[in-house]
């Protein structure tokens, strides 16, 4: 019996790490087993990987170059992680994956989908999440929530950047809304959780 992957997407600051943890508990309570990971990360080389991507000032990194190293880590991370717990049984919940490729260096540097769709296939070969929500919310919401580290990649990208990557996602999901679920960021914690565990619960009873 396999276990079922869930992505949780959005721009800085909508969340996501609190709302995985909540996803995690409340399939917990239901008896189902998870594992929590996140991207770019997930493994010791992931992690390292991260690290480089967010926090490399002295060298210059070119889009191409980040969506590669972005892959390098993806790779590892669904064949030495992802699959195997899902084989085990567990539910994996992964704070970003493959949409945050599309709308980050598809959108936001400007690589366009299909070479992100290029490298999608030869890494993924039509694996996918089965379930993502889409953290929403404006830029100036997001840039009232936390001062955004200026020694950060991408943090430290200007407004344009953030509504591109923002638009990518919003595209993204009315491409793929089988699988994609936006969630309205504005809204209270109890108001979004609540909204996350309504398509989740509907969602492990249509799959059970
Ligand atoms: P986080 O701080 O939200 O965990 O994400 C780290 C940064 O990595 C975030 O600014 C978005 C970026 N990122 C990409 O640009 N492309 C990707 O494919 C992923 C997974 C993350």
């Amino acid at each position: 019996m396999s276990g079922l992957f869930i992505t949780i997407e959005g721009i800085e600051c909508v969340g996501k790490s609190t709302n995985a943890k909540f996803i995690s508990d409340l399939l917990n309570k239901k008896n189902i087993k998870t594992h929590v990971t996140r991207e770019p990360g997930g493994t010791a080389l992931g992690e390292k990987i991260r690290k480089i991507l967010l926090f490399e000032q002295n060298d210059s990194i070119s889009p191409l170059g980040e969506l590669l190293l972005l892959f390098a880590a993806r790779e590892k991370h669904i064949n030495e992680v992802i699959k195997p717990n899902l084989e085990q049984g567990k539910w994996v919940i992964s704070d970003r994956f493959t949409d945050a490729s599309f709308a980050y260096q598809g959108f936001g540097r400007g690589l366009g989908f299909d070479q992100v769709n290029q490298l999608k296939q030869i890494i993924q070969n039509g694996f996918d999440p089965d379930l993502t929500f889409l953290l929403d919310a404006p830029i100036d919401v997001i840039k009232s929530r936390r001062k955004l580290n200026p020694n950060d990649r991408f943090e430290s990208e200007d407004r344009q950047f953030f509504e591109r990557v923002r638009q990518g996602y919003l595209q993204l999901a009315s491409v793929f809304g089988d699988r994609v679920k936006i969630i309205d960021a504005t809204q209270s914690i109890e108001q979004v959780q609540a909204e996350i565990q309504s398509y989740l619960l509907d969602f492990i009873e249509k799959t059970s």
